[in-house]
């Protein structure tokens, strides 16, 4: 009743509408809706309120809450099922307990907070409260197990599509990292449960930094970490932000079901900033430096050294600044 009372507010935009007109429209007693609306401006929405008038939304709180992420969400599935938290230990482990339990493909978790947020190489990773966008989406794809990895591209993509909308070009460092002049914006965990030749479930953890000032950042990571209002001198909004990467992840994903991922390597390749770069890699048994060449067919990055050409499955790479 609540989301629907929101989305006739949202749907009025500037206009006023009437406690009598929603009443009747939800079959509900005036007072009903006056409850109604007491609860949202309790869940920080400014709504004004004249005697003949009626109800106008004026703002929406800025928090991730489903129905404001979910009005004008143009996805079929990706978005449709929000799990929304104020504070969670991490969204990739509620994520994958609510897959384990049968929660549909496109289920999306979203916590204003992580206290334990997870990064790839068992690193922790800064989740403050409402100042990013922190998530997971829960896919169920019946492409093979090996091919998994390739979906945190799918994630870099998504968000880098969404920064162009917001007129910021990202730059992907292979194989998951958004980067803005050298600093962190985004990281990717992708994590899947499978058996030899089947996915049960992957899913994509991403987390956004959007509204964190650089004093905000642990002493620790302050110099090697940004924000996309760091980015733009300004503010972003934070579900409208994500209403444009859940949209453009649906679509990506929609063209990997039905021409595999060449094409999504190809946007890919138009937005790193990996190759044709001299790199340092810290690979899982090996360290070396060369200049990265290109990916292959499974997302794996091919580096020329002295030696030949390598292939990196995993690892860390680091981009040597130019002499
Ligand atoms: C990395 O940069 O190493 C990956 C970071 C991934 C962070 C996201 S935030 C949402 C999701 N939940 C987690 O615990 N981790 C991912």
């Amino acid at each position: 009743m609540r989301s629907k009372i929101l989305a006739m507010l949202q749907n009025a935009g500037s206009e006023y509408i009437s406690g009598e007109e929603i009443a009747n429209r939800l079959g509900v007693s005036r007072t009903a809706v006056w409850k109604h609306i007491r609860e949202l401006r309790e869940a920080g929405y400014d709504i004004r309120s004249h005697s003949r008038s009626g109800y106008m939304l004026r703002e929406a709180p800025d928090l991730l809450l489903p129905d404001e992420v979910r009005h004008g969400l143009k996805t079929k599935s990706i978005g449709q099922n929000i799990v929304y938290y104020d504070d969670i230990p991490s969204t990739n482990t509620e994520a994958k307990r609510l897959a384990a339990e049968g929660a549909p493909e496109g289920t999306v978790v979203v916590s204003e907070a992580q206290s334990t947020g997870r990064g790839r190489m068992e690193r922790k990773f800064f989740s403050p409260k409402g100042k990013g966008i922190w998530f997971s989406v829960l896919l169920r794809p019946d492409f093979l197990p090996q091919e998994a990895p390739k979906c945190t591209l799918l994630a870099a993509v998504a968000v880098a599509k969404a920064m162009e909308q917001f007129g910021l070009q990202a730059g992907i460092k292979w194989p998951n990292d958004i980067l803005y002049d050298g600093r962190k914006l985004v990281g990717i965990l992708t994590e899947m449960h499978a058996e030899m030749d089947r996915i049960n479930y992957v899913v994509i953890g991403t987390g956004i930094n959007v509204n964190i000032q650089s004093e905000e950042f642990p002493s620790e990571i302050r110099d090697c970490a940004t924000s996309l209002a760091i980015m733009k001198g300004e503010k972003i909004p934070r579900a409208a932000f994500f209403r444009a990467v859940l949209q453009a992840l649906e679509e990506l994903y929609t063209v990997v079901k039905e021409q595999g991922f060449a094409p999504l390597m190809d946007e890919w390749r138009h937005y790193t900033i990996t190759l044709g770069q001299e790199v340092n890699v810290l690979g899982i048994n090996e360290t070396f430096s060369g200049k990265a060449l290109d990916i292959d067919a499974d997302g794996a990055l091919l580096v020329e050294t002295a030696q030949g050409v390598h292939r990196v499955v995993a690892g860390d790479v680091s981009i040597r600044p130019r002499k």
